[in-house]
């Protein structure tokens, strides 16, 4: 589908509720399906990767069922039955990497599919530390089909060269079938709503710096409403920066502080951002976000920022065109490894805008302040953040965009352009 953009002339203002955050979600069904009883999910994510997780899981025998639009209801005996086909992930690298370190300890065998782009992205990163747990599992190349040989895993103490939450969660997950404490460390802290679900839900489970580590553990039920999604508040952040005049209010953004780089990032860079009416919700801080259109300047975001805003890289590309110097963001090679390669297309898409961006091995450096031009067509690959980062910028072209592949926002985000049309009648 091809998305025409162009540039508002106008402020966006006014409020928006931000919908559910998508890594959250996945944790939720899926954790919630191996607890013994009924567990309840509020506000569960729309987005075609969550639901790809909810249908894994009802493949797997549980009985999960719609309450209203955006409440679902799990019941499940604590444990999975074997699958009658082989498991489709779609477009879900979280699905994939976090389901195979549960199926891994199961008494069945079992293949997870993906989509085309699903199918290209690495497993080795989880399959590695499965296999020392003693998994067996057959891919291609370290990629999907993964074939899984349902078998009894042992403990591991597991050294990561990445930052990585769902490597984290996948061993984490395999560790609650295995005999013995399983431990996992990390070089920089990633997201850990895996440990702070766990934890409620009764896993034996603890976190020391960045290490954690997990005893077998069967959960109980989960009564859970998940937060609205910083990833997906992050377009909104940054076209209120960089929209003139805008002001605008994102409600109820979860601000766990493993995901809240880009609001540090935005402070550094000079921008106009409040977190009001912190509250706490299950464990997981929520808050109102406010945001002005701000003189911005540039900043650096390497090292232990970058597990801290991965999914947000895109969009600060964006936000970095219009801030006075040199931003540099580096230490981010894992960027190739997302929905497509995050580092080549999105320099490709703000070079042919106009912008000065140079690509680097493991990021880019951005000069600004540039006059975005625009008035050409940009690829989404397939990659629902470089659609929704290429509309940001599109509000700001000087000439119209068009986005190609638009459709694929439907995997995390599908009411982002209600709401953006929202903001911009105010
Ligand atoms: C996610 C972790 C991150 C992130 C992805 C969701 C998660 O991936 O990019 O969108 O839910 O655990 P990595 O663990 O590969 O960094």
């Amino acid at each position: 589908m091809k998305k025409n953009v162009k540039a508002i002339n106008k402020p966006l203002s006014g409020e928006i509720e931000i919908p559910s955050d998508k890594s959250i979600s996945h944790r939720a069904v899926m954790f919630s399906s191996l607890a013994k009883g009924r567990s309840i999910i509020k506000n569960f994510s729309k987005g075609a990767d969550c639901i790809s997780s909810l249908n894994v899981c009802r493949n797997l025998g549980v009985d999960i069922n719609y309450i209203n639009e955006t409440t679902i209801e799990i019941n499940s005996d604590g444990e999975y039955n074997e699958p009658k086909a082989p498991l489709d992930c779609g477009n879900s690298g979280t699905t994939m990497r976090l389901m195979s370190g549960i199926l891994t300890g199961q008494k069945f065998n079992s293949i997870l599919t993906g989509d085309a782009s699903l199918s290209k992205r690495p497993m080795k990163r989880v399959i590695e530390p499965l296999s020392l747990m003693g998994a067996q599992i057959e891919s291609n190349e370290y990629k999907a089909p993964l074939k899984i040989f349902g078998k009894e895993l042992k403990p591991i103490n597991y050294n990561s060269k990445l930052a990585s939450a769902q490597v984290k969660s996948c061993i984490l997950l395999a560790g609650l079938f295995a005999d013995g404490e399983t431990s996992f460390t990390e070089p920089y802290k990633s997201r850990d709503h895996s440990e702070i679900m766990l934890k409620l839900m009764g896993a034996d489970i603890k976190e020391n710096g960045l290490t954690v580590t997990i005893n077998k553990s069967q959960l109980s039920p989960l009564n859970f409403t998940v937060p609205g999604d910083i990833s997906s508040a992050a377009f909104f952040i940054v076209a209120g920066l960089i929209v003139p005049n805008s002001e605008i209010t994102l409600k109820n953004v979860g601000i766990n502080p493993t995901r809240t780089g880009i609001i540090d990032v935005v402070k550094r860079m000079g921008g106009d951002i409040r977190i009001e009416n912190i509250n706490n919700q299950n464990g997981e801080p929520i808050a109102d976000i406010k945001i002005r259109s701000s003189k911005l300047k540039s900043t650096e975001i390497s090292g232990d920022d970058i597990p801290r805003l991965i999914d947000e890289l895109p969009v600060i590309a964006v936000l970095a065109t219009q801030a006075e110097g040199q931003t540099i963001i580096k230490d981010a090679a894992d960027l190739r490894n997302k929905e497509a390669d995050r580092i080549t297309t999105i320099v490709t898409a703000l070079k042919k805008l106009g912008a000065d961006i140079e690509e680097l091995p493991d990021g880019f450096i951005i000069n600004g302040k540039t006059t975005l031009i625009g008035g050409c067509e940009l690829e989404t690959f397939h990659d629902h953040r470089l659609a929704m980062s290429y509309y940001v910028a599109g509000l700001i072209c000087e000439q119209e965009i068009i986005i190609n592949g638009f459709e694929w926002t439907k995997i995390s985000f599908p009411e982002f352009e209600n709401l953006m049309e929202k903001l911009k009648i105010g």
